[in-house]
C-alpha cells in the first residue's frame, strides 16, 4: 500500500519526468569536543536531525533543479518515516509510491562528530531494506512512464538491478550512482545502466585502478566501459568530472568553477557559521 494514499494535488494527471528508486535515512547528528569510549556517557554541545538517504538527496535536488519528480521507497511507520513523508511533499515530489511498512524502523544514520571533524557513524538502513518486487510492481506504471530513473546501491542491491531493468527494458533513461560501492557489483548492472555515475573512490573499488588525478580517472571510465555502459561519469571534486560515452573515442575531462567548500556532506549552513 502507497503511503500516501493520494497524490499530491498537482500530481493527479502528470507523470513524473524524474523517478528515484532508493533509500531515504534520517541522519542523527551529535556533536561532542571528543569521541565517547567503550562504556563512557559524554556530553555533546549540539544536536540536530536531518533528511538524508542518498536516493532522497537525489530526488529532491531533481525536484528543487524544476523536474517533476518520484521517489520510490520505504520508509517506517514512525515518526521518522512519516517526517520524510512530509519533506517530499514539501519539496513538490510524488509520494505515491513512498510506501511505510510496520515491520521495520525508518533508515537511519546515527552520527557523533568530534571537534577536529573526525566522526562516528552507524547506518540502519531499516526499511530501505524491505523495499521489494512486489512494491516495484506497484510502482510499475510511473517507472516505465518517466523520462529518467535514478538508483543507488542504499535498498537491497537485487532491487536496484530489478528497477534499472524494468526501467530500461521499458526505454526509459538510467542513472545509476554505485554508491555506497560494492567491490564485486553484479555485471548486469552496467548493461543496464545508461549513465553510469560515480565518484573517484567508487571508480577505485570497481575497477582495482587508482584513480588520483582526470588521466587516472580517464583509464577507469574505460574499464568500466568495456563493461557495457552506454555513458561514464566519474566525479572528482574540485578537478570537476570525466566522462566517456559510446560516441567520442577519448575521456572528456570537465572543469568546474571553483567554490569554497562549506561542506561535503551533511552539515547544515547555520553549523557553519557558529563553529
Ligand atoms: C565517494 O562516495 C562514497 C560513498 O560511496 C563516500 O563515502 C566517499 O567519501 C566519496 N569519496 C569521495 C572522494 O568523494
Amino acid at each position: 500500500m502507497a503511503a500516501s494514499g493520494e497524490p499530491g494535488r498537482q500530481w493527479q494527471e502528470e507523470v513524473a519526468a524524474v523517478v528515484v528508486v532508493g533509500s531515504c535515512m534520517t541522519d542523527l547528528v551529535s556533536l561532542t569536543s571528543r569521541l565517547p569510549k567503550t562504556g563512557e556517557t559524554i556530553h555533546g554541545h549540539k544536536f540536530f536531525i536531518g533528511f538524508g538517504g542518498k536516493g532522497a538527496n537525489q530526488c529532491v535536488q531533481a525536484a528543487r533543479l524544476g523536474a517533476k519528480a518520484s521517489m520510490v521507497c520505504k520508509v517506517g511507520k514512525d515518526s521518522f518515516g512519516s517526517d520524510h513523508i512530509e519533506n517530499l511533499k514539501q519539496n513538490d515530489i510524488s509520494t505515491e509510491f513512498t510506501y511505510q511498512t510496520k515491520d521495520a524502523a525508518t533508515g537511519t544514520a546515527s552520527i557523533i562528530v568530534n571537534n577536529e571533524g573526525q566522526n562516528i557513524v552507524i547506518i540502519v538502513a531499516g526499511a530501505n531494506l524491505l523495499l521489494n518486487t512486489e512494491d516495484l510492481r506497484e510502482a510499475a506504471s510511473v517507472i516505465s512512464r518517466a523520462k529518467v530513473m535514478i538508483c543507488q546501491l542504499e535498498v537491497t542491491p537485487a532491487i536496484s538491478l530489478e528497477a534499472l531493468t524494468m526501467a530500461h527494458s521499458s526505454g526509459v533513461k538510467t542513472v545509476f550512482n554505485p554508491a555506497p560501492a560494492i567491490a564485486d557489483l553484479d555485471p548486469r548492472f552496467y548493461t543496464v545502466s545508461d549513465v553510469f555515475c560515480c565518484n573517484e573512490s567508487e571508480a577505485e573499488i570497481l575497477t582495482g585502478l587508482t584513480v588520483c588525478s582526470p588521466a587516472d580517472a580517464g583509464k577507469a571510465a574505460l574499464v568500466l566501459m568495456e563493461r557495457g555502459c552506454q555513458v561514464v561519469i566519474i566525479t572528482l571534486g574540485a578537478e570537476g568530472c570525466v566522462m566517456q560515452s559510446r560516441t567520442e573515442s577519448v575521456p572528456k575531462h570537465i572543469v568546474t568553477e571553483k567554490v569554497k567548500t562549506v561542506d561535503t556532506t551533511w552539515r547544515p549552513a547555520w553549523l557553519q557559521t557558529q563553529e
